[in-house]
C-alpha cells in the first residue's frame, strides 16, 4: 500500500508509505487520500487528520512517469479530488514534514493547519522549472501567506529552501529535531481531538470561508493550464530528462 491510512484516538493518519519513488504521489495514491478525507468528513470518530512521510522524505510530488502516462485530464481526475477534499476539509489537519517536500508535497502544507517540520525538511515547488505552472492555489495562498517577491522566487525559480527559512516565512508552525517531529506533531493533534470538535470546526470555518471561492477558482484556473501544459513540448522535454537522468535544453523553445 503506497498509501497508509490508520485511527487512532480520534487522529487519521494518512502516510506516504512509497520510499523506493521517494513517495512520489500516482493517481491511484491521490484517489487513496481523497477518500480517506472524504470518509473523515463523516466519521464522528475522526477529529483530527495527521499527514506523515518518512524521515529521509516527506513527498517528491506527483509521480511524474504517471503523470505523464495517465495525465490528470478533467476535474474529477484523482489530484483534483484530493485538492477537493483537502481544500473543503473541515477537521483540523496537522502535517509533520521531514525530507523534501517537493511540489504538492508542499503546496498541500498551504491547506493544512498546523505545519511542523523537521530540520532536515525541505521544501521546493518547481512547477516552472518543469514547464508547468502553481497548482493547489497555491499562486493565491502562498503570495498571501509569505508576501509576493518571497513567493515569486519561490515559484519562478523553484529553488528548494529550509525548514527555518520555511518557518520565518510562515509556513511552518515550528522546526524540530528531526527524532522529536512525530511526536509533538502527534502531541498537537491530540490536543486538538481533545478540544470541543465543533469548536474547531466552527473556528477554521471562520477563518477559511471569506476566501473559500477565491481557492476554488484558483484551483480550477491553475487546472486548466496545468493540463494544457502537461502537454505541452516543454513540460516533455523538462519530465524527459528528469526520467532519463539528463539535464533538460530549453533552448529550443520561444
Ligand atoms: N516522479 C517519479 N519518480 C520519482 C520522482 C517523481 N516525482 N521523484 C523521485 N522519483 C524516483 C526516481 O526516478 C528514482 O527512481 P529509480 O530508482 O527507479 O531511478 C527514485 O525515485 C529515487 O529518486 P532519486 O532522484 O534518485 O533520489 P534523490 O534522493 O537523489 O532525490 C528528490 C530526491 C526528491 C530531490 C528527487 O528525486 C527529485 O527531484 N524528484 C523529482 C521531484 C519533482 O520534480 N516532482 C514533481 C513536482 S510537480
Amino acid at each position: 500500500m503506497d498509501i497508509l491510512t490508520s485511527k487512532n484516538a480520534g487522529i487519521l493518519t494518512i502516510e506516504f508509505n512509497r520510499p523506493d519513488k521517494k513517495n512520489a504521489i500516482t493517481a491511484a495514491m491521490y484517489q487513496s487520500m481523497a477518500d480517506a478525507l472524504r470518509d473523515a468528513e463523516t466519521d464522528g470518530a475522526v477529529r483530527a487528520i495527521l499527514f506523515v512521510g518518512k524521515p529521509e522524505i516527506f513527498t517528491a510530488g506527483n509521480d511524474l512517469s504517471d503523470f505523464m502516462a495517465n495525465p490528470p485530464r478533467t476535474e474529477t481526475s484523482p489530484v483534483f479530488q484530493f485538492l477537493q477534499q483537502i481544500s473543503h476539509a473541515s477537521k483540523p489537519i496537522v502535517a509533520a514534514v521531514s525530507g523534501a517536500a517537493v511540489g504538492i508535497g508542499t503546496t498541500m502544507l498551504l491547506h493544512c493547519d498546523l505545519v511542523y517540520a523537521a530540520d532536515n525538511a525541505r521544501f521546493s515547488m518547481p512547477f516552472a522549472q518543469l514547464g508547468l505552472c502553481p497548482e493547489a492555489a497555491s499562486s493565491l495562498l502562498f503570495p498571501q501567506i509569505v508576501g509576493y517577491q518571497r513567493a515569486a522566487e519561490k515559484l519562478l525559480l523553484g529553488e528548494a529552501f529550509s525548514a527555518q527559512e520555511a518557518c520565518d516565512m510562515g509556513l511552518v508552525n515550528r522546526v524540530l529535531p528531526a527524532d522529536q517531529l512525530l511526536q509533538v506533531a502527534l502531541q498537537q493533534a491530540a490536543k486538538l481531538v481533545a478540544l470541543p470538535a465543533s469548536s474547531i470546526r466552527t473556528t477554521k470555518r471562520l477563518m477559511k470561508s471569506s476566501q473559500q471561492a477565491a481557492i476554488e477558482a484558483k484551483i480550477a484556473e491553475e487546472g486548466q493550464h496545468f493540463r494544457a501544459m502537461l502537454s505541452a513540448p516543454e513540460a516533455k522535454e523538462a519530465i524527459g530528462a528528469f526520467l532519463e537522468k539528463r539535464k533538460p535544453d530549453f533552448t529550443q523553445f520561444s
